[in-house]
């Protein structure tokens, strides 16, 4: 049977057209060894005389985005622009803008460089025809651009996470990083896309997430011609937090956007709020929340619902490996020597929206509740670092690691009721999740949060999904959840009583039902809704937007 996505494509793409790809991140982050490399002069570059060829490494580049997007490159020929955000990663770039040459046409001084990043790209993304494009953007316009706007400002606003008596302050710094930052940065990106396109016509270009609102808008200047789809992978929060801001900020954002011909969204929430700031904040926009589109200076720009997901083929592959095999017997043996008890589990990054603070507080509570479940449960927490440098960041996983700390106590390790694993080990996460009784996904508020969806599908012991209501995700899995409110320690301790007792019948029945709704909704779904929605807006016959909420929700059950 032809794959579903690759059908899509070939009509989108005929002869060799390559399909756009623009996000900060990008799918491939390299690394220098340390001492090597660009150090702190950015004019030493791969000329160092420290720098050799094999001092360069590579990784899979972090987050949904990036998980999700990765394999698209097994379908049709890419070009991913994103930023550089590594030293690696600007030694790497000038070779990465010439992979589609052939070796003997780079100058024979570069072409150790040049076979080494070929070598390591085509390690991360086996068999791919991807062209990977990474601006350098000049450190103080990147630092603004990500460690000012992007995270925090955009990303506390937008997850509702500011105390707002204090917070945000649109001073004259956030403004300064505002111009400086992050519209330069969004012109770069919109550029670079206009440079590598140039002998594309109608080129197809799928923008990606909160670092570039503005970039669309640039975009239609520049190639009116092109196809744009925006796709916010986070929340997008009711008009009156957008309010919040100067009409000045919340204008561009929201015009910046409109430069799109779709806008996508996780969720119908999130997609009918989007619609009602552009209705509050854009004064000369026709907003039909109906029909789902807006009318703005002569053109009809659609708004959509893709909840992202995953691929559960490849996941259940990832799942059996061996590095996940070995995590999991090493977390067995300690369980044993620990008498066997129940697992709960957390596998996400540090990052306050993430909300362990306030789970690691239920499962306090629960402890204090029932004292002999203390030696009957342990908590496994898979946490992985996140942006690290910026204060927020940084101050919210210490206050994670003391209440880690208090509710350990001194205990032995193999006693302490919470296990911390280093989620950077993506191999671990999986393995705690195949063996977890319970999976607690408790967000302030979450895009859509894909751990709930992979828990669901890799899990060996039945396990029971405790969730957050304002997890993206609860939109598809709530009915078959324990629902939780992101504020409740008190309900989140004992909604995580009630999954460590629910009977194994009533675990079987909703276990099912989640994955039968993941499977049907996964990520091919996911890109294929978009990929559609693009053809028909290339051939003029758009289709009526409809909601989700009332169309696919009724899934059938499989076996567990
Ligand atoms: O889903 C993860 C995500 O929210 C993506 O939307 C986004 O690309 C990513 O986080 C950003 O993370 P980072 O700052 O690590 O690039």
């Amino acid at each position: 049977m032809p794959n579903p996505v690759s059908s899509v494509l070939d009509e989108l793409l005929p002869g060799n057209a390559r399909l756009f790809v623009v996000s900060n991140r990008g799918p491939v982050t390299f690394e220098c060894a340390p001492g090597t490399g660009l150090g702190g002069d950015p004019d030493d570059g791969a000329d160092s005389p420290a720098f050799r060829p094999g001092d360069l490494s590579a990784s899979r580049g972090s987050g949904g985005l990036v998980t999700a997007l990765a394999e698209l490159g097994r379908y049709a020929p890419i070009t991913w622009i994103a930023t550089s955000s590594s030293d690696g990663d600007r030694v790497a770039g000038p070779e990465l803008r010439r992979t589609h040459k052939p070796l003997r046409a780079i100058p024979e001084r570069d072409r150790p460089l040049a076979s080494r990043v070929r070598e390591l790209l085509d390690e991360q993304q086996p068999g791919q025809d991807l062209r990977l494009d990474y601006v350098d953007l000049p450190r103080e316009v990147y630092g603004r651009f990500y460690e000012t706007i992007s995270n925090p400002f955009l990303w506390f606003l937008q997850h509702q996470m500011y105390a707002l008596p204090y917070g945000p302050n649109v001073d004259a710094g956030l403004l300064d990083a505002w111009r400086n930052g992050y519209r330069p940065a969004n012109k770069a990106l919109a550029e670079r896309f206009a440079e590598a396109s140039k002998d594309v016509e109608r080129p197809i270009v799928l923008l990606q997430d909160y670092h570039l609102y503005l970039a669309a808008g640039h975009i239609r200047e520049l190639r009116p011609d092109a196809t744009i789809l925006h796709f916010n992978h986070i929340p997008w929060p009711p008009a009156s937090i957008w309010q919040m801001l100067p009409q000045g900020i919340r204008r561009a954002i929201c015009e910046g956007l409109l430069g799109s011909d779709i806008i996508g969204l996780q969720t119908d929430r999130y997609a009918d709020q989007f619609l009602d700031t552009v209705a509050s904040f854009v004064r000369d926009a026709r907003v039909d929340r109906d029909g789902r589109s807006i009318r703005w200076h002569d053109r009809r720009i659609r708004v959509a619902t893709y909840p992202i997901s995953i691929d559960p083929d490849g996941l259940a592959r990832f799942a059996r490996s061996d590095g996940v095999d070995d995590r999991l017997a090493r977390l067995e043996g300690r369980l044993e020597r620990a008498g066997n008890p129940k697992v709960i589990v957390r596998a996400d990054r540090i990052e306050p929206s993430k909300n362990a603070l306030r789970g690691f507080l239920a499962f306090e509570e629960m402890l204090h509740r029932h004292p002999e479940l203390r030696s009957q449960v342990r908590f496994v927490a898979v946490h992985a670092p996140t942006r690290t440098s910026i204060r927020e960041y940084a101050e919210y996983a210490a206050a994670v690691r003391e209440v880690v700390a208090r509710i350990n106590g001194l205990a032995d390790p193999d006693d302490q009721p919470i296990w911390i694993y280093d989620g950077s080990d993506y191999a671990m996460a999986i393995a705690a999740m195949r063996r977890a009784d319970v999976v607690l996904v408790n967000p302030i508020v979450d895009g859509m949060n894909l751990v709930a969806k992979e828990a669901v599908l890799v899990g060996e012991r039945l396990p029971v999904l405790v969730l957050s209501e304002t997890a993206g995700a609860a939109e598809q899995l709530a009915s078959d959840s324990l629902a939780v409110a992101p504020a409740d320690v008190a309900g989140t301790a004992d909604q995580l009583e009630r999954a460590l007792v629910m009977p194994a019948e009533e675990r079987r029945y909703h276990l099912r039902r989640l994955r039968a709704s993941v499977r049907e909704q996964d990520l091919a779904w996911w890109l294929r809704r978009q990929l559609r929605d693009i053809a028909a807006v290339r051939s003029g016959a758009l289709a009526p937007s409809r909601r989700l909420r009332d169309t696919v929700r009724q899934v059938e059950a499989e076996p567990a």
